[in-house]
């Protein structure tokens, strides 16, 4: 039987020895039920992360009265995170379930634990730029306990409307450093255009707040370097926006992956784009977003390094300039990361594509995963009551995930539930109990450090450059 000096916690998570008591209830009057995904239902006010769906084998018996946390088997409840008046906590689950290897799931059980020692003071949010992205943050921050919206700066008087419509009653700052000053914000969401990320984090990480930075960190690694250090020089936190680490087809597509269901992947290849001219924005700017490789880039590119185990040995490029002459961004653009041992990952964006890559295209050893583009529409009546059809940009709606077998056979992937606010969670939840978060910031320079090189290799005409 294991024991709680076995388990191995999350980074950040610790719990007194002889605090937990394991399996109780193995022995229940049904007897185990058999293995299955179950739905733990945290009834903490401090549990920022929603339900958990793990797999484990639930124990039928126990009240639900009081506890901290009941699964549901079906629609009946049988396990139980259970507060003892001694302080410990039991939990009813077998010692063989392989939720104890879940990582959430022993969040979840030292949260329980540690939650009469936290106090329900929350972390003041500022945002500082409020434009496309800025209304899911404060949607986020709204929804998830342990952090508060503390304020808002935006030199657009129409943004400020906006962020008081998403958030009445917020406080407006009239320029950053009023902001930064204000000692009710505690961590700063930089989402201003990316050439003034680095700037801005700085400047806030100076005024010893912590900070998340939207996607991509800055523009170079150098900037990056900077930032990473002065949040490290003060013991503070540095981390990217990267929100979709936790999109419903990477998730699927990473949990193939890492549970071996192809293989060893060689070859990656990812797509985003379609034909159109870019919008005439900062995003088509080069001196502003990077580079078109930059954008969607960031987000892929994140995905490919925490799908990849090991080293990129080199990275090449290749921009091309045909049409949209206008915006100074490349009109197409593909990079690829070459990975240790010969395997390599693609990804191309662009805005000169007439028909559609699968937006993924991952081969293993022993099978393959694809992800294709769905074309979906919203149809709405209108005042008038004349029906309207906004056609969705393929990339507005995830991708349909299939596993293919070797022998040939063909499975559509269901997503899992989606954890509500995953990014903003986990930033309560290092803020409060020190757990680490699952995006890095080191990760995010990992990530400006390929884009980097991939500019590099385009402008030497697609010379293999080593990312810095
Ligand atoms: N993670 C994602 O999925 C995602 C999605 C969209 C955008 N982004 C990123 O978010 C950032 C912003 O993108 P956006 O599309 O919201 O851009 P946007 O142009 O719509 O918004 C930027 C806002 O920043 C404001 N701003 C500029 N300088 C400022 C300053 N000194 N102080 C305060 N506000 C200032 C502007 O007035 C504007 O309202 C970019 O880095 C972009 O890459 C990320």
């Amino acid at each position: 039987m294991p024991q709680p000096g076995d388990l191995i916690w999350p980074e950040g998570v610790s719990l007194a020895p002889g605090r937990i008591v394991m399996g109780i209830g193995t022995a229940g009057p049904a007897g185990p039920l058999p293995r299955h995904e179950v739905r733990v239902r945290a009834r903490l006010a401090t549990w920022p992360r929603g339900d958990l769906l793990i797999e484990a084998s639930p124990i039928p018996g126990l009240p639900a009265e009081g506890a901290a946390a009941t699964f549901a088997y079906g629609s009946d409840h049988h396990g139980l995170i259970v507060r003892l008046d001694d302080g410990r906590i039991a939990v009813a689950v077998s010692d063989e379930s392989p939720a104890w290897a879940d990582p959430a799931f022993l969040q979840l059980i030292a949260v329980a634990a540690h939650e009469p020692e936290v106090t329900d003071a929350e972390f003041g949010v500022g945002l500082l730029g409020f434009g496309a992205i800025g209304a899911e943050h404060a949607r986020a921050v709204l929804a998830t306990p342990g952090l508060s919206l503390a304020g808002v700066c935006d030199p657009k008087p129409e943004r400020i409307q906006a962020a008081r419509t998403a958030a009445p009653g917020i406080h407006a700052h009239e320029d950053a450093v009023s902001m930064l000053d204000d000692p009710a914000v505690d961590i700063v969401i930089v989402s201003t255009p990316p050439d003034s990320h680095a700037h801005w984090a700085i400047e806030a990480l100076s005024r010893g707040k912590h900070v998340i930075v939207e996607k991509p960190m800055a523009l170079t690694t150098r900037e990056c370097d900077a930032i990473l250090a002065t949040a490290a020089d003060r013991g503070l936190l540095a981390a990217v926006y990267q929100n979709r680490r936790f999109d419903p087809d990477y998730r699927l597509i990473a949990a193939c992956v890492r549970s071996g269901q192809i293989g060893e992947i060689f070859h990656a290849e990812a797509f985003v784009g379609g034909y159109g001219h870019p919008c005439n924005y900062w995003h088509s700017d080069a001196d502003v977003s990077g580079g078109a490789l930059f954008d969607w880039g960031s987000h892929v590119v994140d995905q490919v390094l925490d799908l990849f185990d090991g080293e990129v040995d080199y990275v090449t490029a290749v921009n091309h300039k045909r049409v949209w002459h206008d915006v100074t961004n490349a009109d197409h653009a593909r990079m690829t990361l070459h990975f240790d041992g010969g395997r390599e990952a693609t990804f191309i964006y662009s805005d000169l594509a007439a028909a559609l890559k699968p937006r993924w295209y991952v081969l293993g050893t022993t099978g393959a995963l694809t992800g294709d583009w769905r074309e979906l529409s919203v149809v709405s009546r209108s005042t008038i009551g004349t029906l309207e059809e906004d056609v969705l940009a393929a990339a507005d709606s995830p991708p349909v995930v299939r596993r293919h077998s070797a022998a040939g056979d063909v499975t559509t992937l269901s997503p899992r539930p989606q954890e509500p606010h995953p990014f903003h969670a986990d930033l309560a939840l290092r803020l409060r109990y020190g757990f680490a978060p699952r995006v890095r910031g080191e990760q995010s320079r990992r990530v400006v450090a390929m884009l980097e090189a991939a500019e590099e290799s385009a402008r030497l005409g697609g010379l293999q450059v080593k990312p810095a």
